[in-house]
C-alpha cells in the first residue's frame, strides 16, 4: 500500500483523498501496485521531477530510435515553433530543434509499444492520484549541433492543460558530457543538469518546473517528448 499520503505543495499530483477513503472503496480501485510508477509519483510530489533509466526496455528504445531516424532522414521533420500550435512563431534564438508530431492512431510498432506503456502509466496516475489525464501529445525531436532551447515553462499563457512533461532520450551511444545538450531543470534547491542518456526518461511538472536544453556541442540529440494533459 502507499507508504506516504500527501499533496505536493507545488505539485499537480494529490493523494490526500486516499487517506480518508474507506477501505472498501480503496479495495475497489482497479490497480496492482507498481513499484516503478510509485517511485515516479513519490519523486513528483516531493521534488517536481523524476529521472528513470529503465522505463522502456533497450529494445523499445532502439525501435523508437530507428523509427525517428527513418522519419528524419526522409525529411518529415519540421522546424519547431514556440507558443501553442495555433499561435506559432519560429525563433531560432529561443529553440532550434526539429520535430515530428506522432499520431497515436496512425503509427508503427515502435510507437505502439511506446503508447502502450504511456497509457498504462496514465491509467495508474488517474486511478491512484486523481489526475484526470484525458489527453496527450508527443513528438520526436532532433537537436542538431549548435541548437538549444532557452529556459521556459511547458504551459502556455492561454492554455494550462499540460500537467506532466515526459522526455525519453533516444541517443545512439552513451552520451558524453562534452556533447552538451543537458536538460537543466531549475528546482527550489538549485540547478540540476541531466544528461540525455539513451533510454533515460525524465518526467516533470509542466506548470511548475522551469527548464532548458543546453547547446548541443557534438552529435545529434534525439528524443521523444510529450505532455499528459487534462481536457
Ligand atoms: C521541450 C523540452 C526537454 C528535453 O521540448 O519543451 O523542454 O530535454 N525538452 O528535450
Ligand atoms: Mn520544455
Amino acid at each position: 500500500m502507499f507508504t506516504y499520503l500527501k499533496c505536493g505543495e507545488d505539485s499537480y499530483l494529490c493523494r490526500t483523498l486516499i487517506e480518508f477513503m474507506p477501505n472498501e472503496l480503496f479495495e475497489q480501485l482497479d490497480f496492482v501496485e507498481n513499484p516503478l510508477f510509485e517511485s515516479i509519483i513519490e519523486d513528483l510530489i516531493n521534488q517536481q521531477y523524476s529521472v528513470v533509466d529503465h522505463f522502456f526496455s533497450d529494445k523499445e528504445v532502439s525501435l523508437l530510435r530507428h523509427s525517428l531516424l527513418a522519419k528524419y532522414d526522409s525529411d518529415r521533420f519540421k522546424k519547431s515553433a514556440i507558443g501553442s500550435r495555433t499561435q506559432e512563431e519560429i525563433d531560432k534564438t529561443i529553440r532550434g530543434d526539429f520535430i515530428f508530431w506522432i499520431d497515436e492512431n496512425r503509427q508503427g510498432e515502435a510507437e505502439q509499444a511506446f503508447f502502450t506503456k504511456i497509457n498504462e502509466f496514465v491509467q495508474y496516475l488517474n486511478t491512484t492520484c486523481f489526475t484526470g489525464i484525458l489527453e496527450k501529445e508527443f513528438h520526436y525531436a532532433v537537436y542538431p549541433v549548435g541548437t538549444f532551447y532557452k529556459r521556459h515553462l511547458d504551459t502556455f499563457q492561454n492554455d494550462d492543460r499540460r500537467k506532466l512533461s515526459l522526455v525519453c532520450y533516444l541517443n545512439e551511444e552513451n552520451w558524453p558530457k562534452e556533447n552538451g545538450g543537458e536538460l537543466t531543470i531549475y528546482t527550489n534547491v538549485g540547478e540540476i543538469d541531466i544528461l540525455p542518456l539513451p533510454g533515460r526518461v525524465v518526467i516533470f511538472e509542466s506548470q511548475f518546473l522551469e527548464h532548458e536544453v543546453k547547446r548541443v556541442q557534438a552529435s545529434k540529440r534525439l528524443s521523444i517528448t510529450g505532455w499528459l494533459k487534462t481536457r
